[in-house]
């Protein structure tokens, strides 16, 4: 039966993205580093860490540990003054309805973001009493694609991970999900999150009737 929902943060309910690309290129542009849009595609879901990676990978650059972790820092910095300007009205459309009416349904709710800004985002969005556990970057050491993070989520619930649903809009997080042996919703385009059990182009067409017709007897 499912008793909980885990929602990922960034391009689920509020879409960072455009933000978290603002900061990559400032850094990248001062660095001489190539980044565009197409490479941070490559970067939803993942870590900070596992972003630069990538990043410096694409420019075949090599820093010792201590450079790389300052630079990471340095974006982070531009990300998070940059989220000042995130108010309520900056849901994904269809996320705070969803949200309410698994509350008023009595669900078991909990975040499960590789973001360590999570609480940030969420206090800018005021979403923070929408759940019952906030499972975030900071919670735990291995990120998506390992299933760590729902895991941790589910646990802190009381629940088996076969009782909840993930929401997802990135492919390691699908992945992560499958992983963990939950149920998983992806939003977003077939070839980014078609092998999640379910799958809507946006959080607005993820309405809890079209989620329980879907997954039936589960519930
Ligand atoms: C994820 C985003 O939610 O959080 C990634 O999809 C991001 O793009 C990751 O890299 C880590 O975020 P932060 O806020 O800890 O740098
Ligand atoms: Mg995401």
């Amino acid at each position: 039966m499912i008793k909980g929902f885990i929602f990922d943060l960034d391009g689920v309910i509020t879409d960072t993205a455009e933000l978290h690309y603002e900061a990559w290129k400032k850094l990248s542009d001062e660095m001489g580093w190539h980044f565009d849009r197409e490479l941070n595609e490559q970067l939803r879901g993942i870590s900070r860490m596992d972003s630069i990676k990538v990043i410096m990978d694409h420019n075949k650059v090599s820093l010792t540990d201590d450079a790389v972790v300052s630079l990471a820092t340095k974006k982070n910095d531009i990300y998070v003054a940059s989220l000042d300007t995130m108010t309520p009205d900056d849901y994904l459309p269809g996320a705070r309805e969803l949200l309410t009416h698994l509350r008023t349904e009595g669900f078991s709710v909990a975040l499960g973001s590789a973001s360590k800004n999570a609480i940030k985002v969420l206090e800018q969005l005021n979403a923070t009493h929408y759940f019952d556990v906030i499972g975030d970057g900071n919670s735990v050491t291995q990120s998506k694609p390992a299933p760590d993070i729902f895991l941790f989520a589910a646990e802190k619930m009381k629940l088996p991970a076969n009782n909840c649903i993930v929401f997802e809009d990135a492919e390691k997080g699908i992945d992560a999900a499958k992983a963990g042996g939950f149920y998983s919703v992806g939003i977003g385009p077939e070839e980014r999150v078609g092998h999640a059990n379910l799958r809507f182009d946006t959080m607005k067409q993820a309405t809890l009737f079209e989620i329980k017709s879907f997954f039936g007897d589960l519930f």
